[in-house]
């Protein structure tokens, strides 16, 4: 089934790079009218110069997922700019630096929690205000296999995305009669700026492929394509799921 998103207004948060821009310019592309936020102002502003270079409508907003007036007022903006907003995608997070639990730096535990989960709490919490007013929606949340199973090396971010699932399906549950549904997905490894070696040490990378099904990374192109569908109308009954975009990992 093809998915047309003419006439949807769509957020996308951490649109300015990797899994949030291929998101961004797939809903664009299927005729959505899309908000690029990212704290990132040049790669936000980049993914919409690609959005209208190929003929679809965007803006780009610079905002930290962290500062509540801001997300409220980016959900505002939002909403002022096309009308309403049908389609939220929560993607911004971030991975932290690699460490055994007992190494890890109290002050990075706080960042990664504040960005991935209260960050992502702050989001939702607006745009469900947005899509109680006008009587519905679809959030989809960026989660991470890393939220089903451990992550060694990784406890914060591991930590976060098992809370962010805790939101999704407590939503899900919440606003199912308001005509909101909320899922998310589990991407396990993808080629990303976020697993460039700058991040994580290259040999963790190959270990966790050489475990890997596929033995390959996933594209950030494969993960739009499952948020797309989880925003769709072909996805009108699923609700509170957390949907593995993982090659075959978790089946493991
Ligand atoms: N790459 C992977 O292997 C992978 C796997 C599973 C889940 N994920 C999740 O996918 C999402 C996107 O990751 P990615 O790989 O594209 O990473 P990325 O680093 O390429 O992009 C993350 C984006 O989020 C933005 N961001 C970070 N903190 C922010 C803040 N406080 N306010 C606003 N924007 C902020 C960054 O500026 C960046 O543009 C993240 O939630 C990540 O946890 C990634």
């Amino acid at each position: 089934m093809t998915q047309t998103f003419q006439n949807t207004a769509v957020l996308v948060t951490g649109g300015a790079s990797g899994i949030g821009r291929a998101i961004a310019l797939a809903f664009a592309a299927a005729g959505a009218k899309t908000v690029v936020a990212d704290q990132n102002a040049e790669g936000a502003a980049e993914t919409v110069s690609q959005i209208e270079a190929s003929g679809g409508q965007g803006i780009s907003v610079v905002v930290d997922i962290t500062d509540a007036n801001a997300i409220a007022d980016l959900v505002k903006t939002a909403a002022h700019a096309f009308g309403r907003l049908d389609v939220a995608v929560n993607n911004a997070g971030v991975l932290g630096t690699p460490a055994p639990l007992h190494d890890t730096d109290n002050a990075m535990f706080d960042q990664v929690l504040s960005v991935n989960l209260r960050g992502l709490f702050l989001c939702m919490k607006y745009e469900i205000h947005q899509m109680l007013k006008q009587g519905g929606g679809s959030i989809v949340n960026v989660a991470s296999l890393a939220g089903l199973v451990g992550f060694s090396g990784f406890a914060p971010y591991a930590a976060s995305k098992h809370a962010v699932l805790g939101l999704t399906k407590t939503a899900a549950l919440e606003y199912a009669k308001s005509n909101i549904r909320v899922n998310a997905v589990c991407p396990s490894i993808i080629e990303t700026p976020m697993t460039a070696a700058s991040h994580i040490p290259p040999q963790l990378v190959e270990k966790y492929l050489n475990a890997h099904p596929m033995r390959r990374a996933g594209r950030p192109e494969e993960v739009a394509s499952a948020v797309l569908w989880l925003a769709s109308d072909g996805a009108s009954f699923v609700n509170g799921t957390a949907l593995t975009v993982d090659g075959g990992a978790f089946a493991q």
